[in-house]
């Protein structure tokens, strides 16, 4: 019989998952099945355990469930534990094994994928929720000269960067100080493209050469990557590269063998039109 995996998170009608790991599991010619499951809301648990008793080996856990996935869990790794919430769970008898590999995708992304190594570089990070909680470790990790977050609400990026003071310096900005600044890596890590908004970065903010990358995947040119291209930025980015990057993790973590990615990437991109 078959391992089976699969993706939990309300809506799920939209996921790439399936997909993917579908592309992985025959790219590498591993037994699986990997299938979507929409969660009920306030019944995770119940929905994970019934998975569990049906044999379910792994999940990939996505939104409004990376806090539930956290709770659910009982070993964390550093990186979940930094980012509070999980995007991959693995089942080993009683045992519930949890990740969060979203930084990490991003990171082998940008600097294998794209070519844009963080090391020595200016790098700022727009937002301070999950998305950009997961990026920190893995950015730092890569030692850049610089890494600022700039967020609206001034207190959750303060918040942020005093948890991983230890580990390296990072500053947190209000938008308007970033009128002074400029940087190598813009990576735009609000939930503003998911409804269209521009969050109020300078269109000065990005060096000559430099690389802006939205996190958001499949929404075309954003009004953030549509402000880097007026502002001539030639390098940009969704966040397509990250989805696939960090599933491969998860496959690798899972069944031990990391799938290629190139051609996953090249066939789910959409044109930043
Ligand atoms: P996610 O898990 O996607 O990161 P989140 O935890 O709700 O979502 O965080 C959303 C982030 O996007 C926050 O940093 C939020 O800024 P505030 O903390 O100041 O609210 C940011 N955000 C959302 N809409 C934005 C907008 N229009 N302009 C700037 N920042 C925005």
């Amino acid at each position: 019989m078959s391992d089976h995996y699969a993706v939990i998170g309300n809506p799920i009608g939209h996921t790439k998952s399936p997909l993917i790991h579908g592309m992985f599991a025959e790219m590498t010619r591993q037994n699986l099945v990997y299938t979507a499951i929409e969660g009920s809301l306030g019944g995770f648990a119940t929905d994970v355990d019934r998975f569990r008793q049906a044999g379910g080996r792994g999940m990939n856990v996505t939104a409004p469930f990376k806090l539930d996935a956290f709770a659910y869990a009982t070993e964390h790794s550093d990186r979940a534990r930094l980012a509070g919430a999980v995007n991959a769970l693995k089942f080993d008898g009683d045992r519930v094994l949890a990740e969060n590999f979203d930084g990490i995708g991003l990171t082998r992304d940008v600097v294998h994928n794209l070519g844009c190594p963080l090391k020595d570089k200016r790098v700022l990070l727009l937002g301070a929720g999950g998305a950009a909680r997961g990026a920190l470790l893995p950015f730092l990790a890569q030692g850049p000269t610089v890494l600022d977050i700039a967020n609206r609400t001034l207190e959750e990026a303060q918040a942020l960067a005093q948890e991983v003071a230890d580990l390296g310096t990072v500053r947190a900005l209000r938008y308007a100080h970033l009128e002074t600044e400029q940087y190598d890596l813009v990576f735009n890590a609000t939930s503003a493209s998911l409804r269209g908004e521009l969050p109020p970065v300078p269109a000065t903010v990005f060096a000559p050469g430099a690389l802006a990358y939205e996190l958001a995947y499949g929404k075309g040119l954003t009004p953030f990557l549509r402000l880097a291209q007026g502002a001539g930025v030639q390098q940009l980015a969704d966040g397509v590269g990250m989805l696939v990057e960090q599933a491969a993790e998860a496959f690798a973590w899972w069944r031990g063998v990391r799938p290629q990615t190139q051609d996953v990437i090249d066939q789910l991109k959409i044109p930043l039109v």
